[in-house]
């Protein structure tokens, strides 16, 4: 039966760009909707970008742009990132949408004619890196915020309150009657003491600046930042047909950090309660994830920036890191991700076990059946027992999907792989082959295609590109999920023989120690390196440390990545008299977008079809109104008079200079 399933990411501060942290619960939540699109059920994935508060009007201001003008150049690097990544968000919301104002205002109003809200003057200290009042106990000495290492501000101001602890009790109750309401257990228990230790009414507006939804009827207060943002999850559904994906109808999944599980877990449902809502009303699940470290380091805003998940996306596959990401940390613990780890679990995972599994049945029907696939004939015990550990894992792996150990999901399906690789070795199809008893050497071959089959289904959550390809080379249509057709493998049903199979080619070619020798400079970060920030339009960086001679080191220079680019289309920008954009092929599967300061010297014409350098692994730049640059051409002059620095034609696009 087809159930409804609407899975949420936090909505993104747009004073960062996206990286690994918020990566990861993205894919997180695109892999749990595509489990359910499996499952035949009706889905919806939300994601979005956070755009109002203190600490956004802060930095517009410092980079000299309106609020509006900053949000929209941040919010779009996150639009784009996504796909990338092979998330397919149902809807990309942003706060600053005038439908999300309309209806947070109503919630307000609603709220307010409850009479939970007052007017009066608070004082506190305040986080602007959390955009939320610290109590004197929740500070570092110094009065410092453990999260965010800085000194908190005093700030005193008329204010609404909510009155949070009115619903104190409701809260227990809730949590008392719907015990998986917040996972996983240990975040649900610190969730109850922190309610259990008294919850004071809280600051819900600000009078201190204007960067903020106003509030109805008093528009010299705007709305607190979380109040706004919260509610995205739910104005996104608007007041039309997708509201059939809010409790009671559907089931609601939000995905977040532990470190905003407060938010999520007692004022979100506090809102609600207080607007009006029922207890079942309330989303399904508040899920807190753990904290990734980097290379054994903390994500410092730096490091955070030197580990681009789009670039890794670019340069492995995007399936390559969602694999990683998935597998490597056990959803809801803290977890590392290890760039050497990343290609150690490549190739043992994907090449060696999944990878060699398709290679070894492809090879073994070409030699042994033309190509074709072969005829199931009588079982043998070693595909009786082969059959129940695949639908024993297949059971696994659902029920750990259904409750959201992705993890253990993954681990069920790759032991699936394994018994499979174990047994062509026990089967030995090459022995029956050679002893001429071609109906077990075709059932044998005909066991394993159907284990792949399964494989690619399973795996599509994780590794939707590389299924696909699976299925393309076992010769059956892609994975294409339709609302009320459940396509988990249930039965273990062999294909006729004699049909097409797809053209053997390497899923995942293995990592030679020399490539990930280089893989590992160029994308993991120095140890002791503080590696320059990334986001767009920050300042100048400083130049990689030189030794006393000015010198550098052969390391510092390897990681600039220069690669020979072929200019594919160059135009100019409007409104912007020095900028070209240009789309560069450098090898890569689309060519890139790079926007460059040359329309002073050259006509766009003149551009295409140069060899040019590109510098390939510079952070993206903003320009704003979507337009993000993906690197920089190397050139000398004045604008009005600049050279172009070029190789020439014999050289491919993508070639690396060293
Ligand atoms: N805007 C708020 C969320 C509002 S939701 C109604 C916010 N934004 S954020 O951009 O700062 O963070 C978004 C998410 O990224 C959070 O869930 C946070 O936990 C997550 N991460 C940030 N750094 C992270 C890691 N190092 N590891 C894992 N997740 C991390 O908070």
């Amino acid at each position: 039966m087809s159930r409804r399933f609407y899975v949420t990411t936090p909505i993104y501060y747009v004073n960062d760009v996206p990286h690994l942290g918020t990566a990861y619960t993205t894919v997180v939540c695109d892999a749990l909707r595509r489990y359910h699109l499996l499952r035949g059920d009706d889905t919806f994935m939300l994601t979005g970008t956070d755009e109002h508060g203190l600490k956004i009007e802060r930095q517009a201001k410092e980079r000299g742009q309106s609020p509006q003008e900053f949000v929209d150049a941040m919010s779009a690097p996150f639009r784009t990132a996504w796909p990338a990544l092979s998330v397919e968000a149902s809807q990309f919301i942003r706060t600053t949408d005038a439908a999300h104002k309309a209806f947070v205002q109503d919630l307000w109003t609603r709220i307010e004619k409850n009479g939970d809200l007052y007017e009066g003057t608070y004082e506190d200290w305040y986080c602007v890196g959390c955009e939320s009042f610290k109590t004197e106990k929740e500070l570092l000495p110094g009065n410092v915020c453990p999260l965010h290492q800085k000194p908190v501000e005093r700030l005193k101001e008329d204010t609404y309150f909510f009155r949070l602890e009115k619903w104190q009790k409701p809260l227990l109750d809730l949590y008392a009657r719907r015990p998986d309401f917040i996972a996983p257990a240990t975040r649900r228990n610190e969730v109850v003491s922190f309610v259990e230790g008294g919850l004071k009414d809280l600051s819900v507006s600000r009078t201190s600046f204007s960067w903020g939804v106003p509030v109805p009827g008093n528009p010299r207060h705007v709305m607190y930042v979380w109040f706004d943002a919260l509610t995205n999850y739910r104005s996104a559904l608007g007041n039309g047909e997708n509201t059939r994906f809010w409790p009671p109808q559907g089931k609601v999944v939000h995905v977040v950090g532990k470190d905003i599980l407060r938010f999520h877990a007692v004022y979100w449902p506090a809102f609600l309660l207080a607007a009006g809502y029922r207890e079942d009303e309330l989303p399904s699940q508040i899920f807190a994830h753990g904290f990734l470290t980097v290379d054994g380091q903390k994500m410092s805003k730096s490091l955070r920036n030197a580990v681009d998940p789009i670039r890794l996306a670019r340069e492995l596959g995007p399936d390559v890191l969602r694999y990683h990401l998935l597998r490597a940390i056990s959803f809801g613990q803290d977890g590392d991700f290890d760039h050497a780890a990343l290609i150690e679990r490549y190739n043992a995972d994907l090449g060696k076990n999944l990878g060699n599994l398709l290679n070894r049945t492809l090879g073994l029907c070409s030699k042994l059946t033309g190509g074709k696939t072969p005829q199931m004939g009588a079982r043998t015990p070693l595909e009786d027992d082969l059959v129940a550990r695949v639908s024993a894992e297949v059971a696994t792996a659902a029920e750990a999907w259904e409750s959201l150990e992705i993890h253990r999901a993954l681990e069920a399906t790759w032991a699936i792989s394994s018994a499979a690789n174990t047994y062509i070795d026990r089967a030995a199809p090459w022995a029956s082959a050679k002893a001429g008893d071609t109906a077990r050497t075709e059932t044998i071959l005909a066991s394993l295609l159907e284990v792949l089959r399964h494989l690619a289904v399973l795996a599509w959550p994780a590794i939707p590109g590389k299924a696909n390809e699976l299925c393309g080379q076992l010769g059956v249509p892609p994975i294409a999920p339709r609302q009320g057709s459940d396509l988990w493998p249930t039965a273990f049903a062999p294909r006729a023989g004699g049909e097409a199979l797809g053209t053997p080619t390497a899923l995942f070619p293995v990592i030679d120690p020399d490539r990930q020798k280089e893989l590992l400079e160029r994308l993991a970060p120095k140890p002791a390196e503080e590696p320059a920030p990334a986001a767009p339009a920050a300042p100048p960086k400083a130049a990689p440390p030189a030794d006393a001679s000015g010198s550098i080191t052969i390391d510092q220079l390897t990681a600039v990545e220069l690669k020979v680019g072929l200019v594919k289309t160059a135009e100019r920008v409007p409104k912007k008299d020095k900028l070209l954009k240009l789309s560069v092929d450098i090898g890569e599967p689309e060519p890139r977008t790079i926007v460059a300061g040359l329309a002073l010297t050259f006509q766009p014409e003149a551009l295409v079809g140069k060899r040019v350098v590109v510098v390939a692994n510079l952070a993206p730049r903003d320009f704003g109104k979507g337009l993000v640059s993906h690197g920089m051409l190397l050139a000398t002059g004045p604008s009005e008079a600049l050279h172009l620095a070029t190789i020439d034609d014999a050289v491919a696009p993508g070639s690396r200079l060293k």
